[in-house]
């Protein structure tokens, strides 16, 4: 079988959270994506009604605990057998606020603990992915990997300020990524990476900041799912990092 004849396969990581979900949902539409395979902490039976969970195309893996790097080690090695036939790869994880962790207004709100959560969710789990990831990825099949990042995380858009830890998670999260297209343009030539704003959506996540936004600004998960398949469809695989918008606008570093 040559690599074009290959099926393909979707991966999303972090796979039952708002974003997470919709975009399992958007691949399972795909006709030329063989089967979807989601990764999260979540037993895919603990909160997960929707239809699509039952598809027979679905694959979930659930990880131990909080995503340490044994327990993605070990969810890699069950990926080995798809090496070759991986196509997309969406990297959801994101932590904004926990029940003991809130965006900071002020300086004087930074907490050590609060903001090594947030950078272990935003920045280190997805590098950890994208080390632990190169052995199955790397070969023939064009793949397009994009990591949810935010324009909050870009540092020439900062103009209001607070958010420090968010914030900076999301610009040092850029900074990997960008580093990673460097060395996977040498190593990994095959894959395309995209940092994806996906405006802001109405999740878990952006709840408790919702009121302050108009209507037409707060997005649906489905529709930002879709904009990001499409624009995962259209990407050039030219070895660079783009950081795009569920628009296809580039955004500012
Ligand atoms: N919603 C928005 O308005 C908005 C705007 C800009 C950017 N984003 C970004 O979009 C992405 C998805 O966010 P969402 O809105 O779908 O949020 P969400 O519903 O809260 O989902 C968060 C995701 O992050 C993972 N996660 C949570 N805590 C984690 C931790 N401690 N360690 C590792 N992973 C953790 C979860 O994975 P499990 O499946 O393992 O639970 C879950 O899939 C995030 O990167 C977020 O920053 C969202």
């Amino acid at each position: 079988m040559t690599v074009a004849q290959q099926s393909q396969t979707a991966l999303v990581l972090g796979a039952s959270g708002g974003l997470g979900q919709a975009i399992v949902a958007k691949f399972l539409t795909d006709p030329s994506i063989e089967r979807v395979i989601a990764v999260s902490r979540n037993c895919q039976t603990d909160d997960l009604s929707a239809a699509w969970i039952s598809n027979s195309r679905l694959i979930w893996i659930q990880v131990e605990g909080d995503y340490s790097e044994d327990s993605m080690t070990k969810a890699v090695a069950d990926l080995v057998p798809f090496t070759g036939t991986i196509s997309r790869v969406c990297i959801c994880h994101g932590l904004l606020h926990a029940d003991d962790i809130w965006p900071e207004k002020r300086c004087e709100d930074i907490n050590e603990a609060s903001m090594h959560a947030v950078f272990q969710a935003n920045t280190v789990v997805p590098a950890l992915w994208l080390k632990l990831l190169l052995g199955v990825l790397v070969g023939q099949q064009p793949c397009v990997v994009a990591a949810l990042s935010a324009r909050v995380g870009s540092i020439e858009d900062n103009r209001m300020g607070g958010w420090y830890a968010y914030r900076t998670s999301k610009a040092a999260l850029n900074m990997m990524l960008k580093t990673f297209a460097i060395e996977y343009a040498r190593r990994v030539k095959n894959v395309k990476l995209i940092s994806f704003h996906p405006g802001t959506t109405d999740t878990d996540l952006s709840k408790p900041f919702q009121a302050s936004v108009p209507k037409e600004q707060l997005f649906a998960t489905a529709f930002v799912a879709d904009r990001l398949a499409g624009i995962m469809d259209e990407a050039e695989m030219d070895g660079q990092l783009a950081f795009i918008d569920w628009d296809g606008k580039q955004v500012n570093w």
